[in-house]
């Protein structure tokens, strides 16, 4: 039994072989495209939402970290407007660290396509304060942290962008958004929200898709 599972079977020798090959080749040929996040921390609970985009990483940051159009293509997160300390927003609306934010999302998300005028659901809303914690432009990372409820929740969502190039050598660019959560109060968000906030993950990195491939 030892033995033979210590025998390298043939489709385990090509495996190898042809991560050589793509290795000395700098080409990554795994389906699932190598990540830019950070590495997760011990949480209760994670959301995550990851898509292919073709279109240029800067074109998608640009989409990403333009808050003010969030209202026109965004089913989950309906508005983001930057403010100071106090929060009062900023005139010019650039992300920027210690910066706060003012998000209303529509959990579970609005049905898709959205324009700024499409109306949400008043009881479906969600409001919460966040601090920018983390604007990496060098290589496409971003974070906020919901301030709303401290001590009872903590909540940290990451998003980040990297080029892949595809078997076809073409190259894409790869979203990836994952929101961690700890607390006392994080198991109550999980049942409560945890299938809305999955959906709303996903509806925004579609509409993502959308919005940088048009
Ligand atoms: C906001 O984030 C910045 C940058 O990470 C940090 O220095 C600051 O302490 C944070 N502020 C709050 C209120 O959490």
């Amino acid at each position: 039994m030892f033995l033979s599972s210590c025998r390298a079977s043939p489709s385990i020798i090509l495996y190898i072989v042809s991560l050589y090959v793509y290795g000395t080749l700098g080409i990554s040929n795994s389906s699932t495209p190598p990540s830019n996040l950070p590495p997760a921390v011990p949480s209760i609970f994670t959301v995550e939402a990851n898509i292919l985009i073709d279109a240029p990483i800067d074109v998608v940051w640009n989409v990403l970290l333009g808050f003010p159009n969030y209202p026109d293509w965004n089913p989950f997160v309906r508005s983001q407007v930057v403010t100071d300390s106090l929060y009062i927003p900023t005139q010019d609306q650039k992300a920027a660290e210690n910066l706060r934010l003012i998000i209303t999302s529509q959990i579970p998300p609005l049905t898709p396509p959205v324009t700024a005028s499409s109306l949400g659901d008043p009881l479906n809303e969600h409001i919460t304060r966040e601090n920018i914690t983390h604007l990496q432009p060098g290589i496409y990372r971003v974070a906020w942290q919901d301030l709303s409820l401290d001590a009872l929740i903590q909540a940290e969502r990451w998003s980040a962008l990297s080029v892949f190039v595809d078997q076809g050598g073409d190259s894409l660019t790869f979203y990836e958004s994952r929101e961690e959560y700890n607390g006392v109060l994080a198991g109550t968000v999980q049942d409560l929200e945890g299938a809305g906030l999955l959906e709303g993950f996903q509806a925004q990195a579609s509409a993502l898709k959308a919005r940088a491939e048009a």
